[in-house]
């Protein structure tokens, strides 16, 4: 895949119309995240906003996206960008500016960032509603407001209404957004591989003395070198106990001889992310305990990943960890009794108190529906991509599991796109089972 071929502007203009006959009429607003500060005057890394990457591909901040559909085939985009400005771009480096944002990201229309307010009133036909999500910048939606405000106060004689009825356009466009087209998938897949081979060369490298946050550059420069700009999210590089936090990423501890080291990271490509779990032995073996502990979590995960059917429950995955791990536990003698009531009385969530999956695609716990308006739990739609990561924790002072198991965190976690011929592992790559992982670890 060329490293340019999601710039294609006929892909944001098919996936911007499909979403705008989903809508039906009306105008489809919707701006790019924000830069925001991180101290002094250094700003956070900008990463353009899920959904306005997806229907347009721009990168840059500080731009906005108007689709004013125009018949049942076409609509015209209009891009409200920053300018050219030869002073700031010494500085902040080259800008599109309105005409690449015509030239390159295929806009019918394009202008300064600055007239969008002045514009948008205008480009509302009358008594159509605006599609947009309020509630996630209120600055911006307050400004939205007020321009509305101004056009109407300017015909006040025609008592036109303060602004066109507004329509959040977020479930539509979560339901595109989460059947993957060609384009995301080809994305997630290398983002799937880079992340394989950020996991595998790790776990080459990775000795007792070492520091997580030296583990994590091993990973990452992995990602880097393959093409990945940033990663989907922070890596959780968490040794030993640290394992056991679930959102760790202090990443800071020394590691120790008889650790064990949880990965869970993932590379971004193309605006989409993997997110893969790896727990290794970081002398390389593990102990009979850990051994015993893993293998259970395995289990689990296979059992899972083949519960991916599409048309099955979304939690089917779930359900079958559960039990595959719940069974584990009175292996363990953590739990006694029969395994499907204890699954009943949530026995196990001591030790197992997260969900097994989530949907994946450009953001980590990417857009899309698990219930009904019954509460039930939705099909897994062909085209959906999420990830299947049971796991086992057992927290270093847990006095109500044996001694040889406390302070045990393991976790394994692949992607798994639906499809009506079975479940797919993205992430299959990465090697997982115990004598695979030792293998990895004597560095051929
Ligand atoms: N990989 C982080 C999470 O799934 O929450
Ligand atoms: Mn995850």
């Amino acid at each position: 895949m060329s490293r340019d071929a999601h710039l294609d502007p006929s892909l944001h203009r098919g996936r911007r119309q499909r979403l705008l006959d989903s809508l039906g009429p009306g105008v489809l607003i919707v701006p790019t995240a924000r830069e925001t500060k991180r101290n002094g005057d250094v700003l956070h890394e900008f990463r353009p906003g899920s959904d306005f990457h997806y229907l347009t591909g721009f990168p840059e901040p500080d731009a906005v996206l108007v689709a004013v559909k125009t018949d049942r085939r076409r609509h015209r985009a209009i891009l409200f960008v920053r300018e050219r400005d030869p002073a700031r771009e010494i500085w902040d480096g080259p800008r599109h500016g309105s005409a690449g944002a015509i030239r390159r990201f295929g806009a019918d229309e394009a202008h300064a960032i600055g007239e969008l307010w002045r514009k948008l009133p205008d480009l509302v036909p009358e008594g159509q509603p605006v599609f947009h999500t309020l509630g996630r910048d209120r600055d911006f939606d307050r400004r939205l407001l007020d321009s509305f405000a101004a056009a109407a106060s300017r015909q006040r004689r025609r008592l036109l209404p303060m602004h066109p009825p507004i329509v959040d356009p977020g479930p539509v466009l979560a339901r595109q957004r989460q059947v993957k087209d060609r384009s995301e998938l080809a994305a997630m897949q290398r983002a799937a591989e880079l992340t394989v081979a950020g996991h595998i060369a790790l776990a080459r490298s990775v000795r007792p003395g070492m520091y997580e946050y030296e583990a994590q550059a091993v990973l990452e420069a992995e990602f880097r070198r393959g093409g990945s700009p940033r990663n989907g999210y922070p890596s959780i590089v968490a040794s030993g106990s640290n394992a056991c936090v679930l959102h760790y990423h202090e990443n800071s501890r020394r590691m120790r001889a008889g650790d064990l080291l949880l990965v869970d990271a993932g590379a971004e490509v193309q605006g989409c992310t993997a997110d893969v779990t790896r727990t290794i032995p970081v002398s390389g073996r593990f102990t009979d305990a850990q051994a015993a502990v893993y293998r259970i979590v395995l289990r689990a995960q296979l059992a899972g990943i083949r519960a991916c059917k599409a048309g099955a429950r979304w939690d089917a995955a779930h359900r079958a960890c559960l039990r595959a791990l719940t069974r584990g536990l009175v292996e363990l003698g953590v739990l006694r009794g029969d395994a499907a009531r204890l699954v009943r009385d949530q026995r196990y969530r001591p030790y197992y108190m997260h969900g097994t999956s989530h949907w994946l695609g450009r953001d980590v716990h990417d857009v899309g529906g698990y219930e009904g308006a019954d509460g039930a739990a939705l099909p897994l739609p062909a085209g959906a991509v999420l990830t299947v990561e049971p796991g086992l924790y057992f927290g270093p002072r847990d006095t109500s599991v044996p001694r040889e198991l406390r302070g045990i965190g393991v976790r394994i976690e692949d992607d798994v796109h639906v499809t009506r011929g079975g479940p797919r592992v993205l992430t299959d790559a990465a090697p997982k089972s115990v004598d695979a992982l030792e293998r990895l670890a004597a560095r051929p």
